[in-house]
């Protein structure tokens, strides 16, 4: 495995390595996919997120351990959240409201100005978490999942430093 892009701590005080997503790193990915989602993604989808130029691909460690993983593409002044998985045994410990930040923060420093995701109607965990973070509701996309045919909730947050200032 190569060097870290970063080394952050998180709210518990545990160091973890975030990486940009390599080859080795895709069998646990996919693995880590498939126990989370009901339309996972393929292992040949994660594939072209290695050397994406239009985006970013972390995937965080506890030592050997992978805990999750988050996606984006940049398009002009917007990122946009392909990917953002926590490793079921970590949830519900405040480490998708870390990764979340780490987000905001990193596609900020990359000059993005608002970031928007689709989720699940029913994903109710994490459209409760996104709500929590200040994403507003921007729109439906009826029967956006193939595989379920589940509707999509698009969610859009303005990424401005006074706004979250005003937040806390
Ligand atoms: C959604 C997900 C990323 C949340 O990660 P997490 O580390 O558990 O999130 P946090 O601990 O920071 O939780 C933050 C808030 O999210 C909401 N939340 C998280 N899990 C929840 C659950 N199981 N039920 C209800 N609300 C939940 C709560 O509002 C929570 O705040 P609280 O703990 O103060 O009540 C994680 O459940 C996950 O990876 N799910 C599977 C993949 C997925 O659906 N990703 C989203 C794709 S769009």
């Amino acid at each position: 495995m190569s060097e870290p892009y970063d080394i952050i701590i998180s709210p518990q005080n545990v160091e973890i390595k975030v990486f940009l997503l390599e080859e080795d790193h895709v069998d646990s990915v996919h693995a880590m996919e498939v126990e989370s989602y009901p339309d996972a993604w393929s292992r040949e989808l994660f594939l072209p997120e290695i050397n994406n130029r239009a985006g970013k691909f972390f995937v965080f460690f506890i030592e050997d351990s992978l805990i999750g993983y988050a996606g984006y593409w940049l398009g002009g002044e917007e990122a946009h959240i392909t990917k953002f998985t926590v490793a079921p045994a970590h949830r519900r410990k405040g480490l998708g409201t870390f990764f979340m930040n780490y987000l905001f923060e990193q596609v900020r420093k990359e000059g993005a100005e608002r970031i928007i995701l689709e989720v699940r109607e029913m994903n109710y965990p994490a459209r409760s978490l996104y709500e929590k973070m200040g994403f507003d509701t921007i729109g439906i996309r009826i029967g956006y999942y193939a595989r379920t045919r589940e509707n999509a909730v698009v969610m859009a947050r303005y990424l401005n430093e006074k706004l979250d200032q005003a937040d806390i």
